[in-house]
Order: structure tokens, then sequence, then C-alpha cells
């Protein structure tokens, strides 16, 4: 709309005057915020700005793809993929303690990205590396670290989220989506041009599925978790509530599956199965201090177990996790 459009120009023009001919380097990590900071950016300073995106292997099914597609293929963005899931992997095998797997999780996504800074700046191509780093921080997030609010989940679980990088790069900030809200960074997602299912996703851990597998992460439970997780939620997506005539996606706030490293007894055709065991977890919640678990329809939840015990072999028992936050939290550890 107009309101909108006049406020991209105008970000837009700050942008441009506040980078002048200088490079932009950006963690993009595929959610919403970083998504619509690199639009926006992209859309005022273009090939100044280069994303890089860190591949930790533990993201959800065919996520990287869909992000190389959006950004490189459909907006025309220099994006630099980094595979470094064997890397992650490798640090986390043997590690099963949550607060330990979200430190080692943080500490190598700052080395990486650091390291692909730096070979930026030394392959030359007439430019001398990035002077900014772009972070997706919105208005929430100033405020919750200015400490002016209540004290945050922070203090039960790390959420990492790439703290200190710029100190640590050296590098000067550009945070275009510092004065926005939440919904207004959607609005200026849609307004970019970006998909609706993208910008209006769930919210989703910087360490990824590193917490939804309970203990220590291997990368066989991290495919198996991938596919019975992108059933689920294509599901919801696909289940439109008759009374609202939103899909469960949308009437629920973060919905998820995680992998229980346990063998339950299960029967198939003749024989007996022994096999792992999946949670879906649903809820809903407008802050995410505390959280509903949803009251998702039976019907959705037999049609989600009948496909994820049938499609993924390996998996044979799926359960709902009806706890609600406190005294559970959202996610599993
Ligand atoms: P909990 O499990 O604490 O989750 O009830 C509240 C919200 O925070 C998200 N979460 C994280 N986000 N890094 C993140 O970026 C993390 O380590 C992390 N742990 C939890 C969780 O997905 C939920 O939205």
């Amino acid at each position: 709309d107009w309101v909108m459009g006049n406020y991209i120009e105008e970000a837009v023009a700050r942008i441009r005057e506040q980078v002048g001919s200088e490079e932009v380097i950006l963690g993009l990590s595929g959610g919403v915020d970083s998504s619509v900071a690199a639009a926006l950016i992209h859309r005022a300073i273009g090939d100044q700005l280069t994303c890089v995106f860190v591949d930790h292997g533990l993201l959800r099914l065919n996520e990287g793809d869909m992000v190389m597609d959006m950004f490189a293929g459909k907006l025309h963005a220099k994006v630099i993929r980094v595979d470094a899931s064997d890397l992650f992997l490798g640090e986390l095998a043997g590690k099963p303690e949550p607060e330990q797997k979200r430190k080692i999780i943080g500490k190598l996504f700052v080395d990486v990205f650091k390291a692909e800074a730096e070979k930026l700046k030394a392959s030359g191509q007439g430019h001398k590396g990035a002077t900014f780093l772009a972070q997706g921080t919105i208005y929430p997030d100033v405020v919750e670290s200015g400490g002016t609010k209540t004290k945050k989940a922070t203090t039960i679980k790390s959420h990492h989220n790439v703290g200190g990088l710029p100190e640590q790069l050296g590098l000067k900030l550009l945070e275009p989506l510092r004065e926005l809200f939440k919904d207004e960074v959607r609005e200026l997602g849609v307004a970019l041009g970006l998909p609706h299912d993208m910008v209006y996703r769930h919210p989703f851990p910087g360490p990824g599925l590193g917490v939804r597998i309970l203990g220590e992460v291997k990368k066989e439970y991290a495919d198996l978790l991938r596919r019975a997780d992108a059933i689920f939620i294509e599901e919801l997506r696909a289940a439109i509530d008759p009374a609202s005539g939103k899909s469960w996606y949308d009437l629920t706030s973060q919905a998820f599956t995680v992998f229980l490293p346990v063998k339950s007894v299960g029967v198939m055709g003749d024989g007996r199965t022994y096999d792992y065991v999946v949670a879906l977890r649903s809820v809903q919640t407008s802050d995410f201090m505390t959280a509903d678990w949803a009251e998702l329809p039976y019907s959705l939840l037999k049609r989600v177990s009948g496909r994820i015990i049938n499609e993924v072999r390996g998996i044979n028992r799926v359960t709902y996790d009806v706890s609600s936050k406190p005294p559970a939290t959202i996610e599993w550890e």
C-alpha cells in the first residue's frame, strides 16, 4: 500500500546514505527478520550486500535450497552458501547436554561466519571487504537488551543469536528494522515481494534441530526428524479450520516435531518393529513467555501420525505433547 511504499523509499534512502560506497555482509538464516532485512538492504544497495547463509546441518527439510532459491534465484542477491554440517555434527558428537550444545553451535556459527567474512576480504575483487554487518534486529530485541523489560527466558536457556559478532569482526552495524514491531516487519516483507509463507513463518531457534533432538545429535536422527517434521508442517498448512477459515498453521504460534532417541516396539505386517519415537509440539501464545498447548483436531493428529509412521521408516510411534508453559518450556531442551 501507499504508506508501506513510502516507508520503503525512506528506508532505502537512509540505508544508501549510511552505507555510501562501502560493502555490507549479512547472516541470512531463513528466518523472518534476517530475510526481510536482506530484501530491504538489497533493494537499497544491490550487490554491495553479500549474504552469508550458514547451513549447520540442523535446518529443516529443503530449507537451504529454499533460501537460495528465493534470495539468489528470485531476488538476484549475492548469497554465499556455506555447508558446514560436517563441522557442526562432528563437534556435537558425544555432547548430550542442552546448554553445551547451544554453546557449541553458537561458537561454531561465529567461527564460520568470521572465516567467510575474511575470505571475502581476501578475495579482493576490487573491494576491501565488508565494513558493515547487517542484522535483522527488531524493536522488541532492542528493548529487551536494554534491560527495561522483565527478565527474559535467556536466563533459563541461552538464546545465542550471534551475540557480540560485530565487535569480534570489527564491523559497523546496519540494523534497518530496529524501529519495527514484528507485524510491521512482516508487512514490509510482503511489500518487498517476499512470499507470504516465508514472512508468516513460525519462529525457529538459532540452534535449529540441535535442540529438537534430545541428547546427542546424530545425522541419522536429524534426517528422520526433518522428514517427520515436514509432514507435520505440511498437514498443519493444509488443514483449514471451518470456523475461522484459517489453516492450523496460522492458528498456532509455533509447531514442530521433537526426536526422542528411544526405541519402542511396534508391529508392521507380520513383523515386529523396534524404532524411534517422535513428539509433536504445537502451542498458542502471544509472547512465548507463557504458552498453551494447541487443541488440534483429532482428525489432523491422526493424519499426521499415520503419514509419519507410514512414510518415515525408522519411526514407529508418534505422541502429542499436552504440556503448557510453564511449567514445561516450548522446546524440549
Ligand atoms: P522456550 O523453550 O524457552 O522457548 O519456552 C521460547 C521461545 O524461544 C525459542 N528458543 C530459542 N530461540 N535460540 C533461539 O534463537 C535458542 O537457543 C532458543 N531456545 C528456545 C523457542 O523456539 C520459542 O519460540
